[in-house]
C-alpha cells in the first residue's frame, strides 16, 4: 500500500506533490462509498482514531467521525468540556495519556497556533491538524483543491480569489500553501487591517477592493470575519464591511459566468455572502462538505491503514 511522506499531517507546507497527488486519488476512490446502501468498507476495521476537538467545530468533527466510521475505525471523540483538561490537566499530559490507550491516529484541533505541531514532538501515533488557531487548516485546503479540480477547471493558472479576514484564517494560509504549490495564481482580498505580514514570501496579490478582483477570479473563496480571533475591533462595523466586501447579486454582476464560489463555513449569511449567493448557481458550499468526508478518508486511511481491498 503507497503511504505518505510522513506520518503526521500538520501543515500542507509538509506535502510533496507525490502526497497531494496520492491524497486525492484516494478521496476519489472513496467518495463512491458515500453512495453504496451499505456506507461501510473495511478498510481500517480494528483501529482507533481520536477526535480531539478542544475547539468549536461542526464540519471537521462530523466529516473525520463520518469519514472514520465509514473505514470502520472505532471513533472516540474527546473535548475540553467533560474532559480532565477541565481539572487542569495540561492538553500534553492529556493527549500522552490518551496515546497510552494505543489509538492508531489523533486528530486535533486547537485554538492555539502550533498545538499540533508541538504534540508531535511527543507523540509516536499519526496526527492531523484539524485546524490550529489562525495557522492552518490542511485538509480544508485538501477538500477545496479536490472540490475546484471536480468543477472541471484546471489549477494551473487559475485565478482564485480569497476574500476576507485573511489575517485570523486558517483555510487561507493553506489554501495559498496548496494552491499556490499546484500553480495557481492566488489573490487576496480584504480591509487593510485583516492582512497578515505573511503575504510577500508567498507570491500572493493583495487587492483592498474587490472590484479589481471579481472580474478576473475563476474561483471566489469567501471567508467569515473571524470575531472570536479579535480583542480588538479591525473595522468600523459589519455592515459597513459587507458593503465594501462581501459578495451579493451588485458585486456578482462583474463576476465571470462560470465562476465559482466556494466558503469553508460556517457562514454568515448577510455579512460576506448573500444567501442568494450561497445558494446560488455558482455555490459549491455544500460540494466542499461532501468531499471533505472523502478526503478525510484518505487521510486516515494513508496515515493508518493497512492492506485491504477498497472496495467494499
Ligand atoms: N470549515 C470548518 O472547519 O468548519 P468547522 O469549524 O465547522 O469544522
Amino acid at each position: 500500500m503507497k503511504s505518505l511522506s510522513q506520518k503526521y499531517l500538520l501543515s500542507v507546507a509538509d506535502l510533496s506533490q507525490k502526497d497531494i497527488d496520492l491524497i486525492l486519488k484516494t478521496a476519489s476512490k472513496m467518495e463512491d462509498i458515500a453512495f453504496h446502501p451499505v456506507k461501510k468498507n473495511a478498510a481500517l476495521r480494528g483501529k482507533t482514531v481520536l477526535l480531539c476537538f478542544f475547539e468549536s467545530s461542526t464540519r471537521t468533527r462530523a466529516s473525520f467521525e463520518i469519514a472514520g466510521k465509514r473505514l470502520s475505525a472505532d471513533t472516540i471523540n474527546i473535548s475540553s468540556s467533560g474532559s480532565s483538561l477541565s481539572k487542569g490537566e495540561s492538553l500534553l499530559d492529556t493527549v500522552k495519556n490518551l496515546e497510552a490507550m494505543k489509538p492508531d491516529a489523533i486528530v486535533v484541533r486547537h485554538s492555539v497556533s502550533g498545538m499540533p505541531h508541538l504534540l508531535s514532538k511527543h507523540i509516536d501515533c499519526p496526527i492531523i491538524n484539524a485546524g490550529d488557531g489562525t495557522h492552518e487548516h490542511p485538509t480544508q485546503a485538501l477538500l477545496d483543491l479536490m472540490t475546484i479540480l471536480k468543477t472541471g477547471k484546471k489549477i494551473k493558472g487559475l485565478n482564485v480569489a480569497i476574500i476576507g479576514d485573511i489575517l485570523h484564517s486558517r483555510v487561507a494560509r493553506s489554501n495559498i500553501l496548496l494552491l499556490s504549490k499546484m500553480g495557481a495564481k492566488v489573490h487576496v482580498a480584504g480591509p487593510a487591517s485583516l492582512m497578515p505580514p505573511f503575504l510577500d514570501q508567498y507570491g500572493v496579490e493583495v487587492h483592498h477592493n474587490i472590484d479589481t478582483i471579481i472580474p478576473k477570479a475563476d474561483v471566489i473563496m469567501m471567508l467569515r470575519i473571524q470575531k472570536e480571533r479579535q480583542e480588538e475591533s479591525f473595522f468600523p462595523s459589519l455592515r459597513e464591511y459587507s458593503r465594501f466586501f462581501g459578495l451579493n447579486e451588485k458585486t456578482m454582476k462583474h463576476a465571470k459566468k462560470d465562476v465559482v464560489i466556494m466558503h469553508p463555513g460556517p457562514v454568515n449569511r448577510g455579512v460576506e455572502i448573500a444567501p442568494e449567493i450561497a445558494d446560488g448557481v455558482h455555490s459549491v458550499i455544500l460540494d466542499q462538505v461532501t468531499n471533505g468526508v472523502a478526503v478525510r478518508m484518505a487521510l486516515l486511511y494513508l496515515l493508518c491503514g493497512t492492506e485491504v481491498s477498497l472496495r467494499a
